[in-house]
């Protein structure tokens, strides 16, 4: 971790500053898809805009986690090289919309993301669909465990906190998998936040200190665990991960692939570098940021932009003339 006296004398470059353009793309061009029902069109809008905005940053990137396999996904697909070819090497997961059903459905909470590392350092772990995910701020260190019961983690984690156990808020998604969790949430007198969709703002709000969450635990996309971990990294929080495979046809494709089951997978392991950077722009209103809202000849997006390395965690508020935006 650089000191605050050399990040004073060597100030260096923070990528993510350029590559916020590119979720600002994305979720600009996801507006006019907002309710209207189609979530293809919506995640094609986004990604497309946010392709051509990360061909003009300078960085050599490749995507680690992207739309999924070349044949399926024309664009933004794992392996794909992007950015100018200049510049560091780094490994990049993108999510051009995380809450595409949100979207669709004109619901809360949706958000455009990229997360960023050096080369070589996020998990692929794409052949596994699900993984168990427990997210929280700071405190969690060295107080947490996926492995324990969520009664024992939400009573000890209070007390690190230094809260009563009923002003703990976990946030979980909204799914069947999850009625026995939510209960035990409930059992111990914390509050749940249910979501529809999108833990990676659940994840990172519950790392953010000012936030109603305080945790964020359950089943959800392992491609959006490790792109939450370079999030985390950047804010010093807490994530521990368990992969979650659906099949035994799921689980040998991960074992291929080098994965360990039964095995936590802490945020040094989800990515092995220090060096991260985050991004998400807001689609829709949520938690962790407003989404677009055209204010007469004004786009304005609201943006957050992490770093490992500096520590920061800036909100980006930009106004774009609608002018420019028209096709
Ligand atoms: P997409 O919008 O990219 O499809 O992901 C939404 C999401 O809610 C993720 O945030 C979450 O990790 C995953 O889907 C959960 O999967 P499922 O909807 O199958 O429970």
């Amino acid at each position: 971790m650089a000191t605050t006296e050399s990040l004073f004398q060597h100030p260096d470059r923070n990528l993510a500053l350029e590559l916020v353009r590119a979720t600002e793309a994305a979720a600009i061009r996801a507006v006019p898809f907002i309710g209207k029902g189609d979530k293809n069109g919506a995640d094609g809008a986004a990604v497309d805009a946010m392709r051509k905005f990360l061909g003009t940053v300078d960085f050599d990137g490749v995507v680690v986690i992207g739309e999924g396999e070349k044949d399926n996904a024309p664009m933004l697909y794992n392996g794909e090289h992007v950015g100018t070819g200049d510049g560091p090497s780094c490994d990049i997961a993108v999510d051009p919309i995380d809450g595409t059903s949100l979207t669709a459905a004109g619901r809360q909470n949706a958000i455009s993301m990229i997360a960023v590392a050096d080369r070589g350092t996020m998990l692929d772990a794409s052949s596994v669909f699900y993984m168990q995910k427990l997210v929280a701020g700071a405190e969690g260190i060295g107080v947490l465990d996926i492995r324990e019961s969520i009664g024992d983690n939400i009573r000890e984690f209070a007390k690190a906190k230094g809260k009563p156990v009923d002003e703990i808020v976990v946030a979980v998604l909204d799914r069947p998998r999850h009625e026995e969790l939510i209960e035990e949430i409930r059992a111990t007198g914390a509050g749940t936040r249910l979501m529809l969709d999108g833990d990676v703002a659940g994840g990172i709000n519950a790392a953010l200190y000012g936030t109603r969450i305080d945790m964020c635990v359950g089943t959800g996309g392992s491609p959006e665990g490790v792109a939450t971990a370079c999030a985390i990294k950047a804010l010093g929080g807490f994530i521990q991960t368990m992969l979650a495979p659906k099949t035994e046809l799921e689980r040998e494709k991960g074992l291929a692939a080098g994965l360990k089951f039964d095995h936590v997978y802490t945020a040094d392991e989800l990515v092995t570098s220090d060096n991260t950077f985050f991004v998400a722009t807001g689609v829709t209103d949520g938690g962790l940021v407003n989404g677009v809202k055209r204010l007469g000849p004004i786009i304005r997006t609201e943006s957050i932009v992490l770093r490992s390395h500096s520590g920061t965690i800036r909100r980006v508020h930009a106004d774009h003339l609608a002018e420019k935006w028209l096709d």
